[in-house]
């Protein structure tokens, strides 16, 4: 069982009153609070192992280089991928998914080809793909979200065809927090013989997730938004595919060999050992660093513990809002169907109001249409506020939050 009692000692930044009260954090979709676990080790490397990785034979960068690979053996045993060499450290979610866009669709993407991505996507799943289309020519086919933010399978079953090269889909929607059927998807997927992306970045922090179960061949999410730092993030890729593909960007620690041939005038490349093909330049090391320790705090604590935990706490907040005759939940009604988010509106209220408001009861929600725009037109709303929970939330919070709402009512 998750004692979220004692996890919040953990958590310095919990101590902070806002506006005179004591902080409630509802924003983890955005990102989520670091543990002291990890700030030590972010401040450990730093003082005691500091160096470049893969270069030098010093004890500091052999010290600094185990640490770094040791990061990415923690995150393969975590999502269950095969080894460390399918686990490539990226800037988060986003770069994750332009690296499959540019190092995979470049060169497999042709003109009648098709990508099939989900209109529940964030930003960040839908723009690398219409800007590289403006390049490859290859058709978009965007597949229907049903009224209550449901991924339509139905409408996915008559998109995907043998045009179809990638399917692009999250996990978990960082706006309703469906949780979609990924193991289905790349099922329908591998039998019209094409790739499926996952965005992780909202079920990895909170769901068991395990790529070697669902077969996905992409998996892209942030640490940021699981206890980990920003600026570090992950893509999983199955090795044979990864093998294939030429690298995303170009620089030291990427070459096994740059060769320079006088009379041609051009310079030879071969390229290193995965995951260091994908890993140009040098890396975020203390990056790596924090968000193995953040991996290793979620593994204590353990995800089932975690998804329970957030389920009972979005429950117990459904059952509260929906009491409040002027407030409306967006999304599917049952708890079960989603994961830690409740995006809701008040009245005629606008959303960044709702959230002011709450920001002077200590509250921290998230306002706006969260990086997903199509999903919000379908919804028929301009923006939406937004309540996330994560391990260190508490039903007292919900309750401070609701008893907020009340008064917002009122006005
Ligand atoms: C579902 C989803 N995908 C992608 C992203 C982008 O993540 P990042 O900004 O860490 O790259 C987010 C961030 O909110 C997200 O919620």
């Amino acid at each position: 069982m998750l004692n979220p009692q004692k996890i919040r000692k953990d958590f310095p930044i919990l101590r902070r009153r806002i506006n005179n009260y004591p902080l409630i954090y509802f924003d983890n979709a955005a990102t989520t609070q670091k543990p002291k676990q990890v700030i030590a080790a972010i401040e450990g490397f730093y003082e005691n192992h500091n160096a470049n990785v893969h270069r030098a034979v010093h004890t500091l960068s052999q010290e600094a280089s185990e640490l770094y690979e040791n990061a990415h053996e923690e995150v393969a045993n975590f999502i269950s991928a095969n080894d460390m060499e399918e686990i490539i450290f990226v800037r988060g979610t986003t770069e994750a998914i332009n690296l499959v866009a540019y190092a995979w669709g470049l060169r497999n993407l042709k003109s009648d080809d098709e990508v099939i991505v989900s209109l529940m996507e964030h930003h960040s799943n839908i723009v690398p793909w219409e800007l590289l289309s403006k390049i490859g020519k290859f058709k978009i086919k965007y597949v229907n979200v049903n009224n209550d933010g449901t991924f339509n399978y139905e409408d996915f079953e008559n998109k995907i065809s043998k045009k179809t090269k990638i399917v692009c889909v999250s996990h978990v929607s960082n706006v309703s927090g469906v949780v979609n059927n990924v193991k289905t998807l790349a099922e329908v997927t591998h039998e019209h013989g094409a790739l499926i992306l996952v965005d992780g970045a909202q079920s990895v922090p909170h769901l068991p997730v395990n790529v070697k179960d669902s077969d996905v061949d992409f998996l892209a999410f942030s640490g940021h938004k699981m206890l980990g730092p920003t600026g570090i993030g992950v893509l999983y890729g199955k090795h044979e595919i990864l093998e294939m593909m030429e690298p995303f960007q170009g620089g030291g620690e990427m070459i096994r060999e740059v060769s320079f041939n006088s009379k041609l005038q051009r310079c030879s490349i071969t390229w290193n050992d995965l995951p260091w093909k994908f890993e140009a330049g040098t890396p975020n090391i203390a990056g790596g660093i924090g968000l193995m320790e953040a991996v290793k705090y979620l593994r204590r604590i353990g995800m089932e513990n975690i998804k329970r935990h957030e389920c009972v706490l979005t429950e117990y907040a459904m059952q509260h809002l929906q009491k409040l005759p002027k407030a409306k939940i967006y999304g599917p009604r049952e708890a079960s169907a989603k994961c830690g988010i409740i995006p809701f509106g008040i009245g005629g209220l606008g959303s960044h109001d709702i959230a002011l408001f709450l920001d002077n009861y200590g509250v921290m929600v998230r306002s706006g249409f969260h990086c997903a725009q199509p999903l919000h037109q379908i919804f028929k709303l301009q923006s939406s506020v937004r309540v996330s929970f994560y391990i260190y939330n508490i039903r007292e919070e919900i309750d401070r939050f609701i008893e907020a709402l009340k008064e917002i009512e009122q006005i």
